[in-house]
């Protein structure tokens, strides 16, 4: 027994078995009003974060916790696995015989990490679902305080409207919904399209700020209508904000509820391999290979306040140096094979397959194919920078730690 409050609390003196008692008769009386005392033998345990913890992850602290001990895990979803899913609920939207409000709008499967019991999220922050519409869907205009994204996965069809602005959609794009802009999604082409969508849905759910809205106001001239009309050509955002160092001063920038948000809404797929390969005769970063980040262009900062999205470029047998942060990373192959290393673990992937890397564990990528690897990802660094917790450290095999941000 007390060989296992050692072990419990092994750089604390403890307190003897008949204090424990006592203490726990005090909290069995306590509990009466809802209180909760804590002594020396029963303090929550934490383990420290920035010791080097190896490869290990999901571990719970002992004893009672500050908060829900359930963690992320590493896991991959493929796309061999998840895509029959699509594809039968597809098939059934089109078959169905039921009255079309059940299957109208848009089919999509989320995502669920086996660390956080069936909670609807990838990570402590992150929401992902995977869309499919069939021809004719439609996803009627609607308005919420997550921010989120679309990541194309199609090679074409499909389009979203955001605050009026028609965003044709193409595979490798990045779509941006901000806190508070009025979008809609549909498919108005021969053949059904498919994305990504992701969200800081349990964040603002954890904030209990999480709201949805379907009833556009009428003031805006399209009042309850199922699909805004067009006010902005395809292309517009990019026009005013897609080169660098050029802002328009005659618009505000001001897109939904948010702070300084993003007002370039669509990045192109094209451009965004463009970049990655126009660089990829650069050294690049040891932990990351040649990778870019997608920023608001008004302000330079991330997209949003809390994700920050990024893609990077991994050559023909390069293989990173291993990397630890304090942020959640959620990973989308676009081109290429490759395995990445997480707390030990190695997963093989190929295009359209899907990660995640949780919080503070090693990990590093490996390009395996004969061809560059584009992956993009997600990630919560955003956040935790805003409020002083982003910390990242690196790894050099066989050598110490070395301390990479702040
Ligand atoms: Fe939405």
């Amino acid at each position: 027994m007390v060989a296992a409050v050692k072990e419990q609390a092994p750089a604390r003196p403890g307190l003897s078995n008949k204090a424990r008692e006592l203490m726990e008769e005090i909290n069995t009386d306590a509990a009466k009003h809802n209180i909760w005392v804590r002594t020396q033998a029963n303090a929550p345990a934490q383990r420290p974060w920035f010791t080097d913890t190896a490869g290990e992850i999901g571990q719970l602290a002992t004893g009672r916790v500050a908060a829900n001990q359930m963690k992320t895990l590493p896991h991959h979803w493929r796309w061999k696995e998840y895509s029959q899913y699509l594809n039968r609920i597809s098939e059934v939207a089109r078959k169905a015989d039921v009255s079309p409000i059940e299957f109208a709008d848009r089919q999509s499967i989320l995502l669920l990490n086996p660390g956080l019991n069936g909670r609807l999220q990838v990570t402590s922050t992150i929401r992902c679902a995977i869309s499919i519409y069939n021809p004719g869907d439609i996803a009627p205009v609607h308005i919420h305080s997550p921010n989120a994204s679309r990541t194309i996965l199609s090679q074409k069809g499909g389009y979203t409207n955001v605050e009026g602005e028609r965003c044709e959609a193409t595979r490798g794009d990045l779509i941006l919904t901000p806190n508070g802009t009025w979008h809609d999604h549909g498919n108005d082409d021969s053949e059904p399209v498919i994305w990504i969508d992701m969200l800081d849905w349990p964040l603002m759910e954890f904030l209990d700020c999480a709201w949805v809205d379907h009833d556009m106001p009428a003031g805006s001239g399209q009042g309850n209508a199922r699909v805004q009309s067009t006010v902005h050509q395809n292309g517009y955002s990019e026009r005013l904000y897609g080169r660098g160092g050029m802002m328009p001063a005659f618009v505000s920038h001001q897109r939904g509820n948010g702070r300084h948000p993003c007002p370039l809404i669509h990045f192109r797929g094209d451009e965004v391999r463009e970049t990655l390969h126009g660089l990829r005769g650069e050294e690049g970063d040891p932990y990351e290979g040649i990778n870019i980040n997608f920023v608001n262009p008004v302000t330079g900062e991330p997209v949003f306040r809390t994700l920050d999205y990024g893609a990077q470029l991994l050559r023909p047998g390069e293989e990173t140096k291993f990397k630890r942060e304090t942020a959640s990373t959620f990973y989308v192959v676009i081109d290429g094979e490759g395995a990445t290393e997480i707390a030990g673990k190695r997963f093989e992937w190929q295009p359209n397959d899907i990660f995640v890397v949780p919080n503070f564990v090693w990990r590093r990528h490996i390009n395996t194919g004969k061809n560059d690897a584009v992956i993009y990802s997600v990630s919560d660094a955003a956040l935790l920078r805003n409020i002083g917790h982003y910390r990242a450290q690196g790894r050099n095999n066989g050598s110490g730690v070395v301390e990479l941000a702040p």
